[in-house]
């Protein structure tokens, strides 16, 4: 008989996970506002008011809490808090520095993530990450929000998913397509790798930061006799990018889908396999693949999955992928790897770069009138979280 509970370590970090632009609304000064209201844009809907989290932080916290949860990760918004070059905004660095406020007030560890997909305005203008200086003015940022991590942030993530960004760069109107990148920019990864150290060297003037980043883990199965091509072929979009977290306090992990790499590279999800709403194949186990790269590539350095999760409308796939991700996430610390913490994806209902269909959330999000409603996910999880015990329903398996 199998065990029918695996239990985690008592300090282990559970919680979810939000992004600036995908839950506060109105980001109107960042370059994906732009991109959503050019003229023929690709995207299909704009975020607007998205879940309005800007003003409704503290019910989304004292909720995470209630539920049961020890961290949230959220990000800061660039566009807000240096809405032209050079000016700082006081007002912006105090909302946020209310949001630790809020999280320390009811118990929660803040996870702050310094960007998280979108830039200001000007930055994208002159050039984003392409511009010579783009890492200078990334420091720069991260010197500007010092007062908000000052606060007792003990967690700081640089940059979200720099696999991600540096395949976007060049293709300034393209949603992000599905968890599998496109060919990053050799050049843009190089900054952004550069851009992440210089953020960490402000970071390190801080005492008590962790810091490190979040990097998109893609699961590429080779299929047998595709071992070389699958590494050429994740080297550039995964590899590398957790080779350069060496060194780092943490890694992050974020896992939603494997990627079966065949004789001509990547191949779709099989006809018969259940997919999510993304149209991403179902399957918990990818975070563990995830966490065990990350581990060999970073030679050991301490893992914390900072999203994983599944959008789907039925909430009892969503309880069973995440026991089947817990399971996974279990599995691999029996094995020696440090794994630290599981933060799902995501909090909310929220903007899912270019929709609001895909629903991720472990709570409802009325689009009228923004009332948040936690579905059975968020109470179950938030259990798992409190007792630090995970309760395997062997039927389900
Ligand atoms: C991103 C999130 C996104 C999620 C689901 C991750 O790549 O960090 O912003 O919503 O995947 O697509």
């Amino acid at each position: 008989m199998p065990a029918n509970h695996l239990t985690f370590p008592a300090h282990f970090l559970w919680g979810s996970a939000t992004a600036a632009h995908q839950t506060e609304g109105n980001n109107v000064n960042s370059d994906w506002w732009a991109r959503e209201h050019a003229p023929g844009t690709s995207i299909h809907e704009p975020s607007g008011d998205a879940c309005d989290s800007y003003h409704r932080y503290g019910e989304d916290i004292a909720l995470l809490a209630d539920l049961g949860f020890n961290t949230y990760r959220f990000s800061l918004e660039w566009a807000r808090i240096e809405p032209e070059q050079g000016f700082v905004s006081r007002a912006a660095l105090d909302h946020y520095r209310r949001m630790v406020a809020a999280c320390h007030q009811v118990g929660l560890t803040p996870m702050v993530t310094l960007h998280h997909f979108t830039v200001p305005r000007w930055f994208a203008q002159r050039g984003g990450w392409q511009a010579p200086d783009a890492a200078d003015l990334f420091a720069r940022f991260t010197e500007a929000v010092l007062p908000v991590l000052a606060d007792g942030v003990e967690w700081v993530c640089t940059i979200n998913e720099p696999n991600g960004v540096a395949h976007d760069a060049g293709k300034a109107n393209e949603h992000l397509p599905n968890h599998v990148y496109g060919l990053p920019d050799p050049e843009v990864s190089q900054t952004l790798v550069l851009a992440h150290r210089e953020s960490r060297a402000v970071l390190s003037t801080l005492t008590g930061v962790k810091s490190g980043w979040t990097i998109a883990t893609q699961a590429f199965q080779p299929e047998p006799g595709c071992e070389e091509i699958a590494h050429t072929y994740g080297y550039p979009r995964e590899d590398f990018f957790l080779e350069a977290a060496r060194g780092d306090d943490f890694i992050g992990v974020q896992a939603y889908t494997r990627t079966i790499i065949g004789p001509d590279g990547p191949k779709p999800p099989r006809e018969d396999a259940e997919k999510t709403l993304m149209g991403w194949e179902y399957y918990p186990p990818a975070v563990g693949d995830g966490i065990r790269n990350a581990w060999k590539l970073t030679d050991g350095v301490p893992v914390i999955v900072t999203e994983n999760g599944i959008a789907t409308d039925d909430d009892r796939r969503r309880i069973a992928y995440t026991t089947g991700a817990l399971t996974a996430v279990h599995q691999a610390m029996t094995e020696g790897i440090d794994v630290q913490g599981y933060l799902y994806w995501s909090a909310l209902d929220n903007y899912e770069w270019g929709s609001f269909r895909p629903t991720f959330g472990l709570i409802a999000v009325d689009r009228q009138t923004f009332a948040r409603t936690p579905k059975p996910s968020a109470h179950w999880l938030g259990q798992v979280a409190k007792s630090g015990r995970l309760t395997l329903d062997t039927t389900r398996q």
